[in-house]
């Protein structure tokens, strides 16, 4: 028996409220996989903005396909809107949700696992019909009662509330979770996640306990021992990582949180590129993705963007997602439970 089923795990089809969210522009499809395995709901990864978006919606079906063929449970997608400077929709949002609607349609094993959409970044507006008309459930990143509001007046099934600890792109103007997610829970009907800052049942117990109906981690689901695509030096340097080691910069969808390393302050510093000098805006922002896959892929910690939440400064071991997931969802009922009971006791005459 799953220890916290609730509105949301019936909604997904899952055994426990605890989400691994999108880790673009990385590869999760074996991670996502595992998080799905494990009762909770692994998400396969958008793969950066190559110069040949094809090629970029390649890698992202066979990531897809990939994480199909490992489990059988529902898994989901992430897909930022990214807009360029006039509001519009960049192309490899557009291709991206084509490509996810297309696997679904063309493998009816894929369909049935691959149930979930998480938009984030910009608005998701003719998104929101077309992810409904295929049958899926519609989650959406913001990182304000303002977007959180208006994502769910316009049918977003899932708001997935973002705050300022969360590591990789955080809202422009970030709000703590402890002030957000209070407010967005009470400002909408749709089931809410926490995303920022979670990494055990003491988290999700809190979340729960401000209205909230899971958690979406990051930092703590890289730290696993079933993380295998990714360099072992930088799971390495997250679990290095003390308070005070991040910092947030300019990223590609406005501010991001990574470690504070040689790449990162070349940004602080205001100087204009990841890796060099590079004024032009593409170019720059193509820096900035291949300087975050150069970490990942190739494990240069120093020299290259390495993201994380601030939650790294907590973590100090990596953790094996089939038995990480279920025990969380245990400790955070165990939680909630000895603390209604110890109000109880000591409430009575
Ligand atoms: C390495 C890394 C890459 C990320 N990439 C994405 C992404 O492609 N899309 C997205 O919506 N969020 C992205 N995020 C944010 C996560 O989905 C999640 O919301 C965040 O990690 C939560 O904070 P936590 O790290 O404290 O758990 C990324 C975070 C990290 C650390």
């Amino acid at each position: 028996m799953p220890a916290i089923t609730n509105r949301y795990t019936k909604l997904v089809g899952i055994d426990h409220p605890i989400v691994q969210e999108g880790l673009g522009p990385f590869g999760t499809p074996k991670l996502a996989a595992a998080v799905s395995n494990a009762g909770g709901l692994g998400t396969v990864s958008m793969p950066g903005m190559p110069e040949d978006i094809a090629a970029g919606a390649r890698t992202f079906r066979d990531h897809i396909e990939e994480c199909a063929g490992l489990t059988d449970r529902p898994f989901a997608v992430n897909i930022p809107v990214g807009v360029d400077g006039r509001g519009r929709v960049l192309p490899f949002t557009d291709a991206y949700i084509r490509t996810v609607l297309d696997a679904r349609r063309a493998d009816d094993a894929v369909a049935r696992r691959l149930t979930v959409l998480t938009t984030s970044a910009g608005f998701p507006g003719d998104y929101i019909e077309r992810i409904k008309a295929a049958g899926m459930v519609h989650q959406h990143k913001v990182g304000s009662t303002r977007q959180a509001v208006k994502a769910a007046e316009a049918g977003v099934d899932v708001v997935i509330a973002a705050g300022f600890e969360m590591g990789g792109h955080a809202p422009s103007k970030a709000v703590h979770t402890f002030v957000l997610i209070p407010s967005v829970t009470e400002a909408v009907d749709v089931p809410v996640l926490l995303t920022g800052g979670a990494r055990d049942g003491r988290g999700l117990a809190a979340a729960l306990a401000m209205g909230a109906d899971g958690v979406a981690m990051g930092t703590r689901f890289i730290t696993s021992t079933d993380n295998t695509d990714w360099h072992p030096a930088y799971l390495q340097a997250l679990l290095d990582a003390q308070e005070g080691d991040d910092v947030a910069f300019d990223g590609v969808y406005g501010p991001c949180r990574g470690l504070r390393n040689e790449a990162s302050e070349r940004l602080l510093g205001h100087r204009d590129a990841a890796d060099g000098e590079v004024s032009d805006v593409v170019e720059l922002t193509r820096a900035k993705i291949e300087s975050m896959q150069r970490a990942q892929a190739e494990g240069d910690v120093r020299g290259s963007l390495v993201l994380t939440g601030q939650v790294a400064s907590g973590i100090s071991s990596l953790v094996t997602v089939a038995e990480f997931v279920p025990r969380m969802a245990e400790e955070a009922a165990r939680i909630l439970r000895d603390l209604a009971s110890r109000l109880t006791t000591q409430g009575a005459p």
